[in-house]
């Protein structure tokens, strides 16, 4: 069935595609970046975002763009679900309009009630547990330094977050050791690391550890994201001690191979998490990421809209 299976569905979460689905995927993405597709569309796209974006709001909006459909920009302070309109009413309204819909929130059940109240294709662009586009654009992106993902080690430093999350499940998905490193008590969600048991392809398993420096230790990519992510910025200052083990350095980035990557989904909070000289670094990937985004997000907007 491959990519076709994806017609009409939604992406809540990673582990909404198969573990065939996400590589054929990233082959689409792989494709429409060198230009070897080029479908097009008269669709329209609608983003709802109950949070800040750069990344994903243009890069949703570029893709869509490229197919030759439209984009509608729906942010809640200007559309009545910022005045409490209820979900469900709002996903059966919208529904009789666009096409495809990209969600930004906090909650993950209300990615769910927009599903369910809607048949055109839901799409988490970053939900409190998940950020599955940003995932597939970074196996994109390691895909593309590397040549594979399979027997790869990619170590994620820093808070067990939503971009963690995504990271252990598409990482097992696509047979990666997935080795975490978080301070105690911001470990990734228990939950998520036994699904992550029970969906890994063969040789794809996940490690935790307090200790940034075994977890760096050869690695092959180097992955962090803020300290506090969004709605949690009044513990920003207080992360700040706790979390600056784990910031990714020179000093830490020695010890991962020598032909490792780094990577950050940004926004970055430069001297935090990630220093200057390893963002400007020769190691650095992050703009290619940032790129892939584009290009995985158009991938998934083919797919979920049937248009190969
Ligand atoms: N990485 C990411 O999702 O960035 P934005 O918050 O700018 O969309
Ligand atoms: N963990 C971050 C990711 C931002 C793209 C947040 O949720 O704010």
């Amino acid at each position: 069935m491959g990519i076709k299976a994806l017609a009409g569905r939604d992406l809540l979460a990673i582990a909404d595609l198969t573990i065939e689905e996400m590589k054929s995927l990233l082959q689409l993405a792989a494709d429409l970046k060198s230009g070897v597709l080029k479908p097009h569309c008269q669709k329209i796209l609608g983003l709802l975002f109950y949070k800040a974006s750069t990344r994903t709001r243009v890069s949703f909006t570029a893709a869509m763009y490229q197919l030759g459909g439209q984009v509608l920009d729906l942010n809640p302070s200007v559309t009545q679900v910022g005045r409490g309109e209820p979900i469900q009413d709002t996903a059966r309204v919208l529904d009789r309009y666009i096409d495809i819909l990209a969600v930004r929130t906090f909650k993950q059940t209300d990615l769910q009630t927009f599903a369910d109240h809607a048949k055109m294709p839901i799409i988490n662009a970053l939900s409190d547990l998940e950020h599955p586009c940003q995932i597939l654009a970074d196996l994109q992106t390691i895909k593309e330094c590397f040549g594979k993902l399979a027997g790869l080690t990619v170590t994620y430093l820093g808070d067990g977050n939503n971009v963690a999350h995504s990271l252990i499940l598409g990482g097992v998905m696509m047979g990666m050791t997935v080795r975490v490193a978080t301070p105690k008590n911001y470990e990734p969600l228990a939950e998520i690391i036994q699904q992550a048991q029970q969906i890994a392809a063969p040789g794809g398993k996940v490690e935790l550890t307090d200790d940034p420096k075994a977890a760096a230790q050869g690695s092959h990519i180097l992955y962090t994201d803020v300290w506090a992510s969004m709605g949690q910025e009044d513990l920003a200052d207080s992360r700040i001690p706790i979390f600056q083990p784990y910031q990714i350095n020179q000093e830490l980035l020695a010890l991962a191979d020598p032909e490792a990557i780094v990577l950050h989904c940004l926004p970055a909070h430069r001297g935090e998490e990630i220093t200057d000289a390893v963002m400007e670094g020769p190691q650095s990937r992050l703009w290619d990421q940032a790129e892939n985004r584009m290009h995985a997000q158009k991938a998934l907007m083919v797919a979920l809209l049937g248009l190969v």
